[in-house]
C-alpha cells in the first residue's frame, strides 16, 4: 500500500495491466460483463490509447492511464458535467503532489487540462444507456508525467517540463479521493461548486477564442459555462452561444 499513503477511498477496486489497448476499452468491456461501480482499469501503457473524436492519445511508459468505471443514478442529460468533475480532481491532485504546477495549471473547455498554456492532460468520457440514466459511464484520463507527444495540433507538456516527476499511482490515490469528494459534494449541491471551481482556474475566460465545431468555426469571446456546463461565448456579431461540444483554440500569443 505504499504508493497509496492514504489508501483508497471505500469502493474503489484497482485492476492493474503492464500493457493494454485502451484502458476505456478494457473498462468497457467489464462494464458489459457486469464489473461493480468504483472499477479503476490502470495500465503502464496503452497500444491504442483513444483520445477525443477518433484521435489517438500516444501511450508510452512513464504516464499515467486509467479509467473509473461508474453505475451512475443521475439523469443521462447530467452526465456531461462529470467531465468538469474529473477535471478538478486531476487538477487538485496533481497540484497535491507537484505544487510548481499550482501557478500555470488551467483547465480548458470542455475536459482538458493545460500546463503553462500546453496540453497536460486529456479526459474521455464514454457511457452507453438503456433508459433515462446511463447504464454505465466510464472516465478515462490520461496525465503526461515523463513525457508528452511532439506531433499534436496543439502543444503539449509533461510534469517533467517543470522538473517534477510524481509516481503514477500516487497522483491516481489522489485523484480517487478528489473524485470521490467531488461526487458527494455534486450529489448534494449541484453543478455550482463544480462550476465555480473550474471557472476559478478556466483558460481563456473574457478572452477571444476560437471554437471548431462539426464543420465550422465560432469566433467571440468566452464568458463561462451555463448551469450544465455548456460554453458561453458571445460572437463577433454581438450574438450569444451555448456550445455543448466542440474544440477550443486560443489566439497565439506574441
Ligand atoms: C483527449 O482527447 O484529450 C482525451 C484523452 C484521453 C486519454 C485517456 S488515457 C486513459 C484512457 N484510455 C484511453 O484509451 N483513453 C483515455
Amino acid at each position: 500500500m505504499t504508493d497509496y499513503p492514504g489508501g483508497l477511498p471505500a469502493g474503489y477496486r484497482l485492476v492493474t495491466f503492464d500493457q493494454l489497448n485502451s484502458t476505456n476499452e478494457e473498462a468497457c468491456r467489464q462494464a458489459r460483463a457486469g464489473a461493480p461501480a468504483g472499477t479503476v482499469i490502470v495500465a503502464a501503457r496503452q497500444t491504442a490509447g483513444r483520445g477525443r473524436r477518433g484521435r489517438v492519445w500516444q501511450s508510452p511508459a512513464g504516464n499515467l492511464y486509467f479509467s473509473v468505471l461508474l453505475r451512475p443514478s443521475w439523469p443521462l442529460a447530467h452526465a456531461p458535467q462529470l467531465s468538469f468533475l474529473a477535471a478538478l480532481a486531476m487538477g487538485e491532485a496533481i497540484i497535491q503532489a507537484a505544487p510548481g504546477a499550482a501557478q500555470g495549471l488551467r483547465y480548458k473547455w470542455p475536459n482538458d487540462i493545460l500546463l503553462g498554456g500546453a496540453k497536460l492532460c486529456g479526459i474521455l468520457l464514454e457511457s452507453a444507456s438503456l433508459g433515462q440514466a446511463p447504464d454505465w459511464m466510464i472516465i478515462g484520463v490520461g496525465l503526461n508525467i515523463a513525457s508528452h507527444p511532439v506531433d499534436t495540433p496543439y502543444p503539449a507538456t509533461a510534469l517533467a517540463a517543470i522538473g517534477t516527476a510524481p509516481a503514477p499511482r500516487a497522483l491516481l490515490g489522489e485523484f480517487l479521493h478528489r473524485l470521490d469528494a467531488w461526487l458527494s459534494r455534486w450529489k448534494t449541491a449541484g453543478f455550482g461548486p463544480v462550476r465555480t471551481a473550474w471557472l476559478a482556474r478556466a483558460a481563456g475566460l473574457g478572452e477571444p477564442i476560437t471554437v471548431r465545431l462539426e464543420g465550422r468555426e465560432l469566433a467571440g469571446v468566452m464568458r463561462g459555462l451555463d448551469e450544465n456546463g455548456a460554453l458561453l461565448l458571445d460572437a463577433e456579431d454581438g450574438a450569444r452561444h451555448l456550445v455543448s461540444a466542440g474544440d477550443v483554440f486560443f489566439p497565439r500569443k506574441g
